[in-house]
């Protein structure tokens, strides 16, 4: 079992000394829960891999304190720095080339690095009072579904890690979206999340290339290599449908599958649940992981989930479905 620790000054003191000389901390942010290490320390990170049974060709994404640290670890361009004044700190993490000082193994070998800038408060003080980055991976056992609170790290990673921070749950619930800006004059989306790529465009003023809406994007997966067609998953088979029909709800088999709608209907079976009162984007993206796991944990014999609109943040949330029932 892991010491969950509030975010008093003084955990925040002995959290940063126990990363300082290599060990692992769970730790909250606006999107999911991480898990952290020194991304100066090649051998805290492999205990990264180890503890989440990552394939070490699956690169980290590195965690700043803000734009004036982006020159610690990797080369950035105007436009980098561009965005991040305008969206961070906040769930958008970049990919730009690498400094020597990151080790390889946190980037997998490639020759350019994730790095991102949370918003979320106790973590921000957390990673000012560092004066090295936070490499920190979504903190699940490898494809399975990401944390959204401290007591999901505990249920995935207890019995590998000493500490976990608590932050509370994650406001946004899918991971932070992930921009390509090696080539300044081609940025391009990796990852949908949290943030929509069209707050991006709307700052950009033109469209940019995104993934396309299939689990198995192979340019993409080429280009972020830890963007597997089967991830996020729940141990029971999951079904995606474009939209369940109330007529529908009657015909299902009572008790052994789950329905999973975006919004509450009229016929409320016991079977029957939902991620958010009003089908507000927001709110079905903070639920998403936490409903997925009670799910899970309920016995059903399958889940039967229904798309959100492919729009905003529905295309993040979609993406994590499709891939969660991916077979
Ligand atoms: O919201 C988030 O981004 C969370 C929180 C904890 O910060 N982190 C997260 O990390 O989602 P993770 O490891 O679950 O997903 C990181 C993904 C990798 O699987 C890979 O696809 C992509 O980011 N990535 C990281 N570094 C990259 C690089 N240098 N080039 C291309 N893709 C990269
Ligand atoms: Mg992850």
């Amino acid at each position: 079992m892991a010491n969950i620790l509030q975010p008093t000054e003084e955990n925040l003191r002995d959290l940063r000394k126990f990363l300082l000389f290599g060990g692992l901390v769970g730790v909250p942010t606006e999107t999911v829960y991480g898990l952290a290490a020194n991304a100066f320390d090649a051998q805290a990170c492999a205990k990264i891999f180890e503890a989440k049974q990552r394939p070490a060709n699956d690169p980290l994404i590195c965690h700043i304190s803000g734009v004036e640290a982006l020159e610690q670890i990797c080369y950035a361009n105007p436009l980098a720095i561009r965005l991040a004044e305008r969206f961070w700190p906040g769930p958008l993490t970049f990919v730009l080339p690498k400094k020597d000082k990151i080790p390889g193994i946190v980037t997998a070998g490639l020759d350019s690095v994730g790095v991102r800038c949370s918003a979320h408060p106790e973590f921000q003080r957390l990673v000012a009072q560092c004066d090295f980055p936070l490499a920190a991976p979504s903190a699940n056992p490898f494809a399975y579904i990401s944390p959204t609170t401290a007591q999901h790290v505990e249920a995935g990673l207890g019995s590998k890690i000493q500490f976990i921070l608590d932050g509370g749950p994650c406001a946004f619930g899918v991971e932070s979206t992930i921009l390509d800006l090696r080539d300044e004059s081609q940025p391009r989306i990796l990852r949908y999340g949290a943030l929509p790529a069209e707050e991006i465009e709307a700052e950009l003023g033109r469209s940019i290339e995104k993934p396309a809406a299939t689990s198995a994007d192979e340019s993409v997966q080429h280009l972020a290599p830890g963007s597997l067609p089967k991830h996020y998953s729940p141990r029971t088979p999951l079904d995606l449908r474009g939209g369940i029909a109330t007529s529908e709800l009657e015909t299902l088999p009572p008790k052994t599958a789950a329905l999973l709608l975006a919004k509450p209907q009229q016929d409320r079976g016991k079977n029957v649940h939902w991620l958010s009162e009003d089908g507000k984007l927001s709110e079905i993206a903070a639920n998403l992981f936490a409903k997925l796991r009670e799910l899970d944990e309920a016995g059903y014999s399958r889940i039967i989930a229904e798309e959100a609109p492919e729009l905003g943040l529905g295309l993040a949330i979609n993406d994590r479905l499709r891939r969660a029932s991916f077979r």
